[in-house]
Order: structure tokens, then sequence, then C-alpha cells
């Protein structure tokens, strides 16, 4: 698995170069930003039904509408995103991606639009700490900063990947596997859905979540983080994060 994990950045890198992204001026004399997320990471980005949603979706709708925008959104796995992004196919992604020194060799991050975690679901009576996945089949989505950090937990037992993160927490459901790790939010949300039949264990680990521009790409990442500044600054962040989770979840 980690092997896979290095051979994917390594393909990132080497795609880095291969072609130019559409600078800030190309952008706005076109009209329309072209932006990525994956569609399958409530409450963040989801479909409902055929209309694609989510904090992530709102909150990069409103930042082009005040740079003067038409948004094109394009939904890809979100094993691919940083990928089609080296390859000119959007021109950012926005899909909870963590900041880290590995992804940013690959691309790009704006300043982060949320701080969040990685925390462990699992049934009653189910590993609840770190130390508790000794031995214990753990669920992560593939490419995720879950299957990073769950791998490196000294003596977990088998760590089965999915390619959505809904088939991981899935997996638990149906009793396959001990404990699901997943972002905090996302899993207070499931925890609520399910009444009674999952509980939320410890917190493994704290990220800061980033737009992804592709590397280089500094005039469109300058226009980025002073959109997201102005929306911090305006209420208009406070007012999605608020419709979402009941709180304000910026970075302190
Ligand atoms: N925050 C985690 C990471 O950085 C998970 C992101 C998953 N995003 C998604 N759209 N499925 O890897």
């Amino acid at each position: 698995m980690i092997k896979k994990a290095l051979l994917t950045l390594t393909a990132l890198s080497l795609l880095a170069s291969a072609a130019e992204a559409r600078t800030w001026d190309e952008i706005k004399k076109s009209g329309t930003i072209r932006i990525a997320t994956e569609g399958a990471f409530p409450p963040f980005n989801l479909m409902k039904g055929n209309q694609l949603t989510g904090f992530e979706v709102d909150l990069a709708n409103a930042l082009a509408q005040q740079l003067g925008l038409k948004v094109q959104w394009v939904t890809q796995p979100f094993d691919n995103l940083l990928i089609g992004l080296n390859q000119d196919r959007y021109d950012f992604v926005i899909a909870s991606h963590g900041i880290t020194p590995e992804r940013q060799k690959a691309v790009d991050f704006a300043n982060p639009h949320y701080c969040t975690g990685g925390a462990i679901v699992t049934h009653p009576g189910g590993p609840m700490t770190a130390a508790a996945l000794k031995g214990k089949t753990v669920a992560v989505q593939v490419g995720t900063t879950y299957l990073q950090n769950v791998s490196k937990v000294p003596g977990v037992g088998d760590v089965k990947t999915f390619p959505k993160d809904t088939d991981a927490q899935a997996a638990l459901l149906a009793g396959r596997v001990d404990a699901w790790v997943g972002d905090k939010f996302t899993g207070l949300d499931l925890v609520k859905a399910q009444k009674g039949k999952l509980v939320q264990g410890d917190l493994l680990f704290n990220e800061r979540i980033g737009m992804a521009v592709k590397k280089g790409n500094t005039s469109l990442l300058k226009e980025l983080n002073a959109a997201l500044a102005k929306a911090m600054n305006n209420g208009t962040y406070a007012k999605i994060s608020n419709e979402y989770f009941g709180q304000d979840i910026r970075c302190h």
C-alpha cells in the first residue's frame, strides 16, 4: 500500500511539468473557471440527485462569484484529482485535501479553507483508540491521509482500502471491518445518522485542508487566496460553514 502511494506521487511529480496551466489572466478572459471535486465526500462535496452540493461546493461557488467568474464543475474519483490537475483538465481542485509535504511536491496549496482531523468510528464495544486498533481491521478511502496515518499505527491489523469513503463506511456498517477512519465531521454525521449503532473514538491526527492548483500557477493561487480571505472577512464563509456544521470550521 505504501509502495503504491509513493508510485502515485512520483507519477504526479513527473506529470507536473508536462503542460501549461491556465494563468489567472487566461481564466479571467474566458469568464469561466473549471473546478474539480469528487462529489462523494459528505458533507464537503456530494451529489444530491444530480446536483453537486456540499460545504466546499458552496464555498468555491461563492469564491468564483466574488472573482466574477462562472463555474464549470468536473467530478473525478478522489485518487485521480491531483493527476488531472497536473494534466490541465481543470484550474483547481477543492476536495478536502490535507496539506501534506508529499502532496506539496506535486501541487501548490492555497491557504487552508478549514481545519479538521482523522477520527475512528466503530461499533459500541469496538476499538476507540490508536492502541486498541492493534490487530484490528480498519477501512479507509484510498489515497487519503487516513490511509497514511492508520498504516503508521503500531500493530494495526489489515487496512482495507476503498475507492470511495462512503464504501469504507458501508464496510463498517456491514460488520466487515472493526473500524473506519475518516474525517471527524463526516464521522459525527455518520454516528448521528446511525443512532446507537456506531460511536466515534479518538482523533488520530489533525490536518489543514486546502484547494490545490497546478504547481507554479502563482497567479491563480494569489486570486484564490485573496477571494478566500475576503469571504472569511465579509461573513460569507461563516454563513456557509454554519449551514453545514453549526459552527465556523476555519483554522485558528
Ligand atoms: N482529508 C483527507 C485527505 O486529505 C481525505 C480527503 C478525501 N476527500 C474526498 N473528496 N474524498 O486525504
